[in-house]
Order: C-alpha cells, then sequence, then structure tokens
C-alpha cells in the first residue's frame, strides 16, 4: 500500500516506518526536520524523504498528486517554541488543510491523525471521557484543535487519535528522558505534581494497525491506557532502574501552562477498536529505560513555557 506520512521523521512516525517499511508498504515522508531527525529515516527501497513543510501548500499538493496514496498518516506537528503561535498556526493548522485538501483533490481513502490530549485543556474530570469538551489554552493545544476540526470535518474518512504520552525508540520528550539524563549526570530534578497516563508503543502501533485495516467511524478516539501514574512514580521508577539512593526530590505545583491531570477515558476506543492496552506502567517505563540504555537520549523537548529547572 502507498502511505504518505507527513512528520514520518518523528518519534511516532519513524517506529510507523520500522513497522510497515519491512512489510512491502511504498511510503513517503515529508518532514522539515524542526524535531524529527533525517538520519531516523534509512535509505532503503521503498522509502521516499521529502525535506519541506506541510504549512507549503503547493508542495504538499504535488506530492500527493504525484504519489497518489491510498492512506495519509498525519504525524507532523510543530510545538517546540510555545510562543511561537506562527510557527504552531502554520504546521498545526495551515499544514493540516493543506493535507485535507490533497486528500479530498485525489481520492484517499484514510486519513489517520494524532491529535494530542491537550485539546482537553483543563478538563472538569479524569479519566477523560472521549465526549469532554475542547477547551485549548497553550499554543500547540489550540492550533491541533483547530487542525483536527478541519480534518474531522473535510468529508474525508479521518481517525482522530486522541494519544497518551507514547513511550518507545526516540521518545525525547516528558519526564522519561529528562529525569533519566539528569539523573545519570549527578543533576538535580523536581517532579511537577501532576498525573500523566503513560502507553507503549506497541500498544499505539497496535490500535493504529486497527484503524488502518478495519472499518472504524470517522471520529475521534482517545488512546490510553486509563490509568494515570504520577511524575513521582516516574522519577522512582527511573532511580530504581539506575540503581541509585533515591535523592531528595521536591514536589513543585503544576506551571501555570501546564494541566495537573491528563489522563485519557479509552473506554469508547476499546469498545469500537476491540483493542485494549497489554503493558502497564511500570512495564512501559521500564522498556523505555532499556532502550535508552541502549541507544542513549538525544534532544530533550519540551512545548512547555514554564522553566525546567
Ligand atoms: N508522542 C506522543 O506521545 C504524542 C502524544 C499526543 C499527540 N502526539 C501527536 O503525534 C504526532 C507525532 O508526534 P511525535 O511524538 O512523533 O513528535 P515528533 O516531534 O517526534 O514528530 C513530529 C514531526 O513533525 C515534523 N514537523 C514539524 N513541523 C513540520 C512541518 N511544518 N512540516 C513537516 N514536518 C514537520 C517534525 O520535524 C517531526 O519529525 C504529532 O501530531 C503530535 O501532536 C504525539
Amino acid at each position: 500500500m502507498k502511505i504518505f506520512i507527513p512528520g514520518g521523521a518523528g518519534c511516532l512516525g519513524t517506529s510507523i516506518i520500522d513497522k510497515y517499511l519491512p512489510l512491502g508498504n511504498e511510503i513517503l515522508v515529508l518532514d522539515n526536520f524542526a524535531t524529527g531527525k533525517k538520519q531516523n529515516l534509512p535509505q532503503i527501497k521503498g522509502l521516499t524523504v521529502i525535506e519541506g513543510s506541510v504549512a507549503n501548500t503547493e508542495l504538499v499538493s504535488k506530492l500527493v498528486k504525484e504519489f497518489q496514496p491510498k492512506l495519509v498518516i498525519h504525524s507532523a506537528a510543530a510545538y517546540k517554541d510555545p510562543s511561537n503561535w506562527k510557527e504552531d498556526t502554520e504546521t498545526n493548522v495551515i499544514g493540516s488543510i493543506n493535507i485535507a485538501k490533497a486528500c479530498l483533490e485525489n481520492g484517499v481513502e484514510k486519513l489517520i491523525n494524532f491529535q494530542t490530549a491537550l485539546n482537553y485543556g483543563r478538563p472538569d474530570k479524569t479519566p477523560i471521557p472521549i465526549t469532554a469538551t475542547s477547551k485549548p489554552f497553550t499554543s500547540y493545544g489550540i492550533s491541533k484543535t483547530a487542525g483536527e476540526q478541519f480534518l474531522l470535518n473535510s468529508g474525508l474518512n479521518v481517525i482522530s487519535l486522541r494519544l497518551a504520552n507514547i513511550c518507545g525508540p526516540r521518545l525525547a520528550i516528558g519526564p522519561i528522558p529528562t529525569f533519566y539524563t539528569r539523573l545519570k549526570d549527578g543533576k538535580n530534578c523536581f517532579c511537577s505534581d501532576s498525573l500523566r497516563d503513560f502507553l507503549d508503543m506497541e500498544d499505539f502501533l497496535d490500535v493504529l494497525d486497527i484503524a488502518m485495516n478495519k472499518e472504524i467511524p470517522t471520529g475521534a478516539y482517545n488512546v490510553s491506557t486509563g490509568v494515570g501514574s504520577s511524575i513521582k512514580e516516574v522519577f522512582d521508577c527511573v532511580v530504581e532502574h539506575l540503581n541509585m539512593i533515591a535523592p531528595e526530590v521536591p514536589i513543585v505545583p503544576v506551571g501555570a501552562d501546564d494541566v495537573k491531570e491528563v489522563v485519557l477515558d479509552p473506554s469508547h476506543t476499546e469498545k469500537t477498536f476491540n483493542w485494549k492496552a497489554k503493558y502497564n506502567f511500570k512495564q512501559t517505563i521500564k522498556k523505555q529505560l532499556e532502550w535508552y540504555d541502549a541507544y542513549g537520549v538525544t534532544d530533550i523537548f519540551s512545548h512547555l513555557a514554564a522553566p525546567k529547572s
């Protein structure tokens, strides 16, 4: 099958390519390498990588017209500078519009989108049901919400997966790589007083596989274990993994641009997809840390504006 993956050089994109390229699919990637890395994409038969932006209307239109993909997996997102509203809007809104228009013009059968839980803003309750109101308040959340709405209302067959924190190869965002790197370097850490849900990459790829291959109605779906864990629990797992004597670690209130509890309720997805996460929190974090032991941590990004240390 021909698959177009905008943002394919990123964390999720490269794991998707690792799985689907060896199965004989032909994959086209468009990436500007803002957070993804060219060297993560092998120069092998079946994979074409174009450097450029999803915000470039003519380029997206030309690529989709020439490649004629059956499936588009939209994995491009801007988030690394929370004050750069223009960049977030160009990539997350205009980019999504460009992809939707090109798909409509070329009869693309299915478009799978990835959405951040920040689209729910500060939720009224957790776990957050799929019916909860979208009320984003950060540049990333606002622009991703607008992009998702354009896609869901485009008339295309769109499945938008609203994701927990996916853990797996090349993860370079969030508390796990931060604690791992800082503790190894003998640096101080702090834990924000917050709760997150963590999902293993294999579980994510299982959901994606169902989205790709089964008849799933157009709509948005929460993808999560449904179980929240505190940032302090993540810290404790890293300390244990590194065989350290637990250092003192301050627990600080969440920053003004952060959300205290983000735990998605996956029950609607579990029923519709006939899927359930296989890995629990401890297994997921352990797999992630073993990956860092083997391959290391590269750059660490955050979409939060609050000072990191
Ligand atoms: N990984 C997660 O836990 C998670 C959670 C929620 C949502 N998401 C969503 O999943 C998608 C993939 O995220 P990821 O974790 O792989 O992040 P990532 O930063 O590793 O990947 C995003 C990719 O998009 C590329 N990109 C940025 N701006 C671009 C542009 N203008 N044109 C083309 N490419 C551009 C980046 O270079 C990068 O390769 C994003 O839409 C993100 O919002 C991910």
